[in-house]
């Protein structure tokens, strides 16, 4: 039985059939209408949620499958205060694949563990978010048609990003990329990411405070929210919340061929002006994500 609690438990290969199955999804969605038949899908989200949990639904629900779940931890049993081990535990009887979301760095690990049915980590506290990743790798290979050779800007809250984090070590896994981080001093990528995943694959990085300065050398440009949640006192939050708005005019000097992301959802961070602009991605990751989510679940219940 597999679980998906970090995106390194894919392998290079495992991500590309991933993706040419996604693809085969959008192109022939009939194809896959009852291979779910009779399996049922439990997301459990201890944490807000609407992208992440409405798309692993939506991809259940297309998939011919069932839903089961609760989408607040004060409305589970954890308000009662029972651990994730004996959650987890209960829904393996009602489900067949659980996707998890949880404040806590590591929960997802932790009931991987316990259950006895796959675990797919839908975002752990600051850490990780493999499946954002799979849907930002499905949108960068529908817009570039390649993962090598290409230059992303990560721009916002790089600290507690866990969008940031699981894509940049994805990434870090493909030919020159080259890593651009743009974020104020104290919202600076952890220590342990550069060390641990950047230099250890001899990414090429830099590191600025200025987004303008780098925008012409960009193919990618991925925005982040400032991740108020995981402050520690609102002052600091507000100091730094607002730090770059991509504007029209901050686009003036860049490629015509940019792609811009975010994993949504956005707060002030893009101007809603460029929605319209060709090279505006996010919503399109927004629907990459049901697919990307649909072949992850075929995969992990070994449905062929
Ligand atoms: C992200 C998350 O939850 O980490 N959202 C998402 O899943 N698409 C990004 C965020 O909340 O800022």
């Amino acid at each position: 039985m597999r679980s998906l609690i970090d995106i390194k438990d894919l392998s290079i290969e495992e991500i590309d059939e991933l993706i040419v199955k996604a693809n085969d999804i959008i192109e022939n969605p009939k194809k896959y209408a009852h291979a779910c038949d009779g399996l049922k899908l439990a997301t459990l989200f201890f944490e807000p949620s609407t992208r992440t949990r409405l798309s692993f639904e939506a991809a259940m629900y297309e998939l011919g499958g069932n839903v089961l779940g609760f989408s607040e931890a004060q409305s589970s049993s954890a308000a009662k205060g029972e651990s994730v081990s004996d959650t987890v535990k209960t829904v393996s009887c009602y489900a067949d694949i659980i996707a998890m979301r949880h404040p806590k760095e590591g929960a997802p690990l932790v009931a991987s563990r316990k259950a006895s049915v796959p675990i797919i980590n839908a975002g752990d506290g600051g850490h990780n978010h493999p499946t954002q990743t799979l849907t930002d790798l499905l949108t960068i290979h529908r817009e570039k048609g390649r993962f090598d050779n290409l230059t992303i800007g990560f721009c916002g809250d790089l600290k507690f990003g866990r969008t940031v984090h699981s894509l940049i070590e994805a990434i870090s896994r493909y030919k020159n990329i080259k890593v651009v981080l743009i974020s104020p001093v104290e919202l600076k990528l952890p220590s342990y990411i550069k060390h641990d995943v950047l230099r250890a694959h001899n990414i090429e990085y830099v590191q600025t405070t200025n987004l303008e300065e780098v925008m012409p050398t960009l193919d990618i440009l991925y925005m982040t929210r400032v991740q108020r949640e995981r402050f520690f006192n609102e002052d600091d939050y507000v100091r730094l919340k607002d730090s770059y708005i991509l504007t029209p005019e901050k686009l003036v000097n860049a490629k015509e061929d940019l792609c811009i992301m975010h994993p949504l959802p956005r707060v002030n961070e893009i101007s809603t002006e460029i929605d319209n602009d060709s090279r505006a991605c996010y919503f399109k990751q927004v629907l990459n994500g049901k697919f990307i989510r649909m072949a992850l679940i075929l995969k992990l219940l070994g449905v062929e």
